[in-house]
């Protein structure tokens, strides 16, 4: 059951702002009204296209907590998405207060400030039954007790692999009413794990939780009856998974590899510079292509575009 049900500005931005990130981003500028009134809203767009940063200004817009290093409320690295949130109107019915906001890529985070968790309720507990704290050498050497108990720990977190212990999140920590804000959370799985990612996403959204999910996953991308919003259009609009450049490009690959490797990949890379660049837009060296696309760097100096 959606709880968030649109999303917009909450007035029309200055010349001054969208000079400025994360206003200057195309999709942000061009942000009209996003109806969300889905279990699951998917963003998908090209990388740098804008996901991220509306995904953070909600997190902060709907006040949910971060699982991960640190809060979007409070993270100094965030400030700019803050100034988004405070111009985002969202639509909600009812207002949802549970759920959270997650980075797959700063899951590591989240395990080590939940092995913190643990160690200062531990640590409060043999206080209040009069057992005395361990104490450690790190401490001495200006770690907190706890920090220090957590990084002797986090083994215990980290016994299952990332892929693994992600998904036992999802069983454990998806409620239906909530609301989930999910940036990327195929990073770490397995093709196979992703299917099983799917189904843990299509049984909690029947249950009534929400979600709204960036992911470049054709596995994702795929969720029955989920709105995709696409960021590579401005202003953002929706399109139906057959229509998914993502999808047709995985797919001309499987059906292909060989062939993908040799002109389709140059083709790819040219059509990336070209829309950073303009039609004009070339690229000379093989040094150029690697720093502007890391994919580039595994392919043969046969790949160099000229
Ligand atoms: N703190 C920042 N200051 C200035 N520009 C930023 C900042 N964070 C991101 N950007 C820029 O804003 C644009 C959108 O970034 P964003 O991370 O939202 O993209 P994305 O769609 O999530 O990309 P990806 O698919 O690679 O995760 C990019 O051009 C990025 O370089
Ligand atoms: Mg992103």
């Amino acid at each position: 059951m959606p709880h968030l049900i649109e999303v917009g500005l909450k007035r029309a931005l200055t010349e001054e702002e969208v000079r400025e990130f994360p206003f200057s981003v195309p999709a942000v500028r061009a942000l009209e009204r996003l109806d969300v009134n889905v279990p699951v809203t998917l963003f998908v767009g090209e990388n740098g296209s804008g996901k991220s940063t509306l995904l953070e200004a909600l997190a902060a817009a709907a006040e949910l907590p971060s699982l991960g290093t640190s809060d979007v409320g409070a993270d100094i690295t965030l400030a700019a998405q803050r100034r988004l949130a405070s111009l985002l109107r969202l639509a909600w019915r009812p207002r949802s207060r549970q759920g959270f906001f997650l980075r797959a890529e700063d899951f590591f985070g989240f395990q080590r400030s939940q092995a913190r968790i643990d160690a200062r309720i531990l640590r409060e507990k043999n206080e209040s039954l009069g057992i005395a704290t361990e104490q450690s050498v790190a401490t001495a050497g200006g770690m907190h007790v706890d920090e220090e108990y957590a990084s002797r720990h986090i083994n215990r977190y980290d016994a299952r692999s990332h892929g693994e212990s992600f998904l036992d999140l999802f069983s454990s920590r998806v409620k239906p009413r909530g609301l989930y804000l999910l940036d990327e959370p195929e990073a770490p799985l397995s093709p196979k794990r992703q299917l099983v990612l799917l189904s843990l996403l299509v049984g909690a959204a029947s249950s009534g939780a929400q979600f709204v999910v960036a992911t470049h996953s054709p596995i994702l991308l795929a969720f029955p009856g989920a709105r995709i919003f696409s960021f590579d259009d401005v202003p953002i609009r929706e399109v139906a998974y057959s229509d998914l450049e993502h999808v047709a490009v995985m797919r001309d690959f499987l059906n292909d590899p060989d062939a993908t490797r040799g002109g389709s990949a140059r083709l790819a890379a040219r059509e990336l510079v070209q829309a950073k660049e303009g039609p004009g837009g070339k690229v000379a060296t093989q040094g150029s292509v690697r720093r502007e696309f890391g994919m580039i760097q595994a392919m043969p100096e046969a790949m160099v575009l000229t």
